[in-house]
């Protein structure tokens, strides 16, 4: 099914962004207050006004600077909000308390803007293995590739939850819970259909939207706090303290030790982590057998185990672990 994604504002990010989805199966709706800018892109039909263009869209992206010029996209005449209802919006602009309050009072989605750095990806040997040591993408770059596959619908898993959160939870009482890297929300939903307060964090705005808007569907989002954050950020902090954390699928080695501190005593951390084949295959995106374990081995081992892919579009294995922090 093709969807089509309105994109209102053509600069650099917006323009970035409207054509790499036309490189996927989208069809672009394209609106910028200057109409040659968004016909050079020669993305899709470029609209007469912003209204025009979220009309017939299925998802609307928003990348336009300055409150005033975002006030007057939404709320101006044949502004966005005249043909947005219930449609997804996504705000890609930097926070804006008071313009934030206006656009969730009138029923729209508001994601809070959190500034994404441009780090360098790397896997930690080039010696070992210089094939793979090649420019690796920014966490720009990357944001942008989640945002596509979670807009394409990929990744969501039926949203079903990894193996051993499931087990984890059995017979424990709802608390709070921090989900890292969330994704689209699957464990997140989990979580909440099942009592949990859940603090839910990704870099992928898309994909904390689709969340959101599950949540919403399920009846479960008052439940879920989203938030847009660059988890490999240095100034990135977990606040305050948890019953269980979450880390499915996804490695950045200095998170454990926040993860470690962000957890109440006898609170739970759970993980799923892919780990490689072979030592050449190392990477900061997988694990070395038997590292995830030995990270936690001073705490309670609930649960522990190395196996083949868990998931049916998993190529690499996954190390599994529950560990429980002394009280
Ligand atoms: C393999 S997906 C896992 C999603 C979810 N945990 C699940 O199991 O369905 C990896 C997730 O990590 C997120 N991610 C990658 N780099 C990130 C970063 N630096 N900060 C926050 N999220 C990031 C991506 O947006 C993506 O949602």
């Amino acid at each position: 099914m093709t969807r089509v994604v309105a994109v209102l504002g053509t600069g650099k990010m917006g323009g970035g962004i409207a054509r790499r989805l036309k490189t996927g199966a989208f069809q672009i709706s394209i609106w910028d207050r200057t109409r040659s800018k968004a016909e050079a892109l020669d993305v899709g039909r470029v609209a007469g006004s912003p209204a025009d263009a979220v009309r017939n869209s299925d998802l609307v992206i928003s990348m336009l600077t300055g409150p005033e010029a975002v006030r007057e996209v939404y709320f101006g005449p044949a502004g966005a909000f005249e043909a947005a209802g219930g449609k997804t919006v996504v705000e890609m602009r930097p926070k804006d308390r008071h313009l934030d309050g206006d656009l969730a009072r009138r029923g729209q989605v508001a994601l809070s803007n959190a500034r994404m750095i441009g780090s360098r990806h790397r896997c930690p040997s080039p010696a070992r293995s210089p094939r793979r040591w090649r420019r690796l993408p920014t966490m720009k770059e990357s944001r942008m590739d989640w945002d596509e596959r979670f807009l394409r619908s990929d990744e969501l898993h039926g949203y079903v939850p990894s193996p051993p959160l499931p087990q984890a939870i059995e017979g424990i009482a709802p608390g709070r819970a921090l989900d890292l890297a969330c994704g689209a929300g699957r464990h997140a939903i989990f979580l909440a259909e099942r009592g949990w307060k859940v603090h839910a964090i990704d870099g992928s705005r898309v994909g904390v939207q689709r969340m959101l808007d599950v949540a919403h569907k399920r009846g479960v989002s008052s439940r879920i706090l989203g938030e847009v954050a660059d988890i490999e950020s240095p100034r990135f902090r977990i606040e305050g303290e948890h019953d269980l954390v979450c880390d499915f699928y996804f490695l950045h080695r200095p998170l454990f030790a926040e993860i470690r501190r962000a957890l109440r005593p006898s609170g739970l951390f759970v993980a799923a982590i892919h780990i490689h084949a072979a030592p050449d295959e190392g990477c900061r995106f997988l694990l070395d057998p038997g590292e995830l374990r030995a990270l936690f081995l001073d705490w309670e081992i609930v649960h522990s185990r190395e196996c083949d892919a868990a998931e049916p579009d998993h190529r690499h294995g996954t190390a599994e672990l529950i560990a429980r922090k002394p009280p």
